[in-house]
């Protein structure tokens, strides 16, 4: 069995410490040990009360994930937790660090709280598709109210122990030696003679949620627009429920477990669960070993404060590295920080930050229009227009000045980064850092590896990505690395859909059900129809060189319908509103394009339209797999959870085509290659022997 729980007696307090290295997951032998300890305590006419606490940096970090899904072994944490909440001994938790998930449970069935200010408290179970089944969703409701305890348990993210202590999660917060402030708290509550506080038996505080609909009618409203598509926050929401309504205690964690079940046996839980791994496993580079020196980062330069470089700067200020900007006058230079300015300042007006926060983070920005300013900058990052030339020239400029050793990066969204690394004297050094938009929020960072990056470069880049906040994929340098070079068969399906008979709303409204975010003419619409059009009439290409799929958004811009920024595009947008409106015109335009084309419309169903938009995916992913741009399928799975919205529930494009069984993915892919052609049919060869072998893409992970 593993992990263990050691006992010993001070005065009259049995001290239960939990010892399961690092971090003290509730395993079979720490159950044990519970069980043991308890009854130990329970027998010894010399003990009073119990104070249990964790060996090392956490309380208890949650389960044993390793135990998942096996044989268990030893008494169950139900029934350790009886044992606990029956105890006529008083026990105190002494929460010396982390008490995440099973953890914070095992807490809440201690009749008492103390707790170290920096120890963290969190239940993160519907991140997994899950929710807290050791009682949690009953004993917080009953400490804490209805209302915050769903707060809480919806958000998943840890809180530290001041804040656990205003939420009344915790009796106290107790700063030096836990274990001694615990034992004093055990011989206060003993020598006052208190009764023992179970948080099963208390009413009071869930009475006064009684007959109040509107807590959950809240909750119900805030978890589909911030949890979209998830099962586990209904099921939380019907625990929290129980717990205020049923009274009885067994009978609300009669409905914890049933709803328990419920989201272990839902398809989300093993997508969520394979996500969870999948971002620990992307930091991983075959032949970058973890223990490559990196370079230390201590100062940022950004070329360009537009759009991304702004961001960008953002991005390095929030973590508090100090960033000079460079532009190329002094009104753009201006622009570009005043728009950083507005933007912490729409901050502090939505109560996100405080004046004096933004004012620290301002103090960390520098604007020049030098590149000798950049001399001291440790990485470089270049976020100028979307254009070799100026790349390369650009990169001629950077390592003119920056200093031996420093990183020197590029924004780009798919240019070549071995072109630009060949305009210095430094290919080493260069690498790219591709961010997406808003680059201050958005959670990818794509990392392009130029054929000749030192592994130092890469290995800095990665752990940068972390610094930031950030979740880092590796990709090879190849036209629109991973994330756009799939996407653009996304889109150039969508485009041909709507010619052959389908809306661009029926096109949004199945993307839309299927978890995206947005549908992809909505996308359009909020990056802007002009940008495409504008290009190709600069490129002075002649209208029958224009790919059909642009068609339609060029007659858009020329009745200046140029999307959100004009309150029109696809959709009409009333004045101030971003949520756009189907518009009869449009429809009417796309059926003349098909007419022109000599398209004979039809009807295509919404079965069609997703696998046709979402099968480009996984074909193209499996080319780019083959071709080694990207490590393993469940790289490609990140990339599309964090810069392109793709539903997180659904685990990724390539675990969500597992699930779909790669055999009949090949054979639509084949049924549209016969019906529309095309490279994009063409199926990959790695999908075709997959399917040949009988395996799949998570085979490859193995
Ligand atoms: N916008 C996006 O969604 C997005 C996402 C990812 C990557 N990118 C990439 O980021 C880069 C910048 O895109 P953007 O959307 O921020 O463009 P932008 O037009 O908003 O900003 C570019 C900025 O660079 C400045 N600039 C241009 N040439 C310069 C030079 N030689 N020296 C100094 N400054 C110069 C311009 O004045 C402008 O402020 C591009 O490579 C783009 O492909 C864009």
């Amino acid at each position: 069995m593993k992990g263990t729980v050691h006992y010993e007696q001070r005065g009259a307090t049995a001290l239960l410490t939990i010892d399961n290295p690092p971090v003290n997951p509730l395993s079979s032998g720490v159950r044990q040990g519970l069980s043991d300890g308890i009854g130990r305590a329970l027998a010894d006419e010399s003990v009073q009360a119990i104070v249990l606490t964790g060996a090392g940096r956490a309380f208890i970090a949650g389960a044993d994930i390793a135990e998942f899904g096996g044989e268990a072994q030893g008494p169950s944490l139900h029934d350790c937790l009886k044992a606990m909440d029956d105890s006529d001994k008083p026990i105190v938790a002494a929460i010396n660090g982390t008490a995440f998930g099973g953890g914070l449970e095992v807490a809440l069935c201690c009749h008492y709280r103390v707790i170290a200010p920096n120890a963290p408290v969190g239940l993160p179970e519907v991140k997994l598709g899950l929710l807290p089944g050791a009682g949690g969703t009953q004993r917080l409701p009953r400490l804490i109210g209805a209302a915050k305890a769903l707060d809480f348990i919806l958000s998943g993210d840890p809180i530290p122990g001041p804040q656990a202590a205003e939420l009344g999660i915790v009796d106290e917060v107790a700063e030096g030696d836990i274990v001694a402030a615990g034992i004093a708290y055990a011989e206060k509550i003993i020598a006052a003679g208190s009764p023992i506080r179970r948080i099963r038996d208390e009413d009071d505080i869930v009475a006064a949620d009684r007959g109040k609909p509107e807590i959950f009618e809240n909750a119900r409203k805030n978890a589909a627009r911030r949890m979209r598509k998830r099962f586990a926050p209904e099921m939380i929401i019907q625990c929290v429920e129980a717990a205020v309504n049923l009274k009885d205690f067994d009978a609300g964690m009669k409905v914890e477990q049933e709803c328990f079940s419920r989201c272990i046996q839902h398809p989300q839980r093993e997508a969520l669960i394979h996500v969870f791994f999948a971002e620990r496993e992307v930091a991983k580079i075959p032949d970058v070993p973890r223990d490559t020196e990196t370079i230390e980062i201590a100062r940022a330069g950004v070329i360009g404060c537009g759009t991304m470089g702004g961001g960008i700067a953002m991005s390095f200020l929030n973590v508090g590295v100090p960033v000079t900007v460079l532009e190329l006058d002094q009104a753009a230079l201006d622009r570009g920080i005043g728009v950083i300015r507005r933007n912490y300042d729409i901050q502090v007006q939505r109560g996100r930050m405080a004046a004096a926060e933004v004012d620290e983070r301002m103090g960390l920005l520098t604007g020049t229009v030098r590149y000798e300013d950049l001399s001291s900058a440790d990485v470089v990052i270049e976020a100028v227009y979307e254009n070799i030339d100026v790349k390369v020239e650009t990169f001629r400029k950077i390592e003119a000045v920056a200093k031996p050793g420093a990183i020197l990066a590029s924004n780009t969204s798919g240019l070549d980064i071995d072109k630009m690394a060949a305009a210095t004297s430094r290919p080493e050094a260069v690498i790219g850092l591709h961010f997406f938009s808003p680059a201050n929020v958005m959670r990818l960072l794509e990392v392009v590896r130029g054929a000749k990056t030192s592994k130092a470069v890469i290995a800095t880049s990665m752990k940068l990505g972390k610094r930031l906040n950030k979740i880092a994929v590796l990709s090879g340098n190849a036209p629109g690395f991973i994330g756009n070079r799939l996407l653009a068969g996304y889109t150039r399906q969508a485009g041909e859909i709507i010619l052959q008979g389908a809306t661009p709303y029926q096109v949004d409204n199945v993307l839309l059900g299927f978890g995206m975010p947005m549908g992809p003419f909505q996308m359009n619409d909020l990056v802007g129809l002009d940008l495409g059009w504008r290009a190709r009439k600069l490129s002075g290409m002649k209208p029958e060189d224009v790919p059909i799929t642009a068609r339609i958004a060029d007659k858009l811009c020329e009745l200046e319908r140029f999307g959100q920024k004009t309150n029109r595009g696809f959709y009409i947008y009333p004045e101030g509103s971003r949520a756009g409106q189907a518009d009869p015109e449009v429809v009417k335009i796309v059926e003349e394009t098909s007419a022109e084309l000599g398209i004979e419309r039809r009807e295509i169903d919404d079965e069609e339209v997703l696998k046709r938009c979402l099968y480009p995916l996984i074909n193209e992913g499996a080319k780019v797999l083959e071709e080694g741009i990207a490590i393993r399928p469940c790289d490609i799975d990140i990339v599309y959870i964090n810069g392109y919205g793709f539903p997180e529930v659904t685990g990724g494009p390539m675990f969500w085509a597992d699930q779909q069984g790669l055999d009949t993915v090949l054979a639509d892919i084949k049924r549209f290659q016969e019906i529309y052609g095309g490279d994009i049919w063409q199926p990959a060869p790695l999908l075709e022997r997959l399917v040949a072998e009988g395996k799949n893409f998570a085979s490859l992970q193995a």
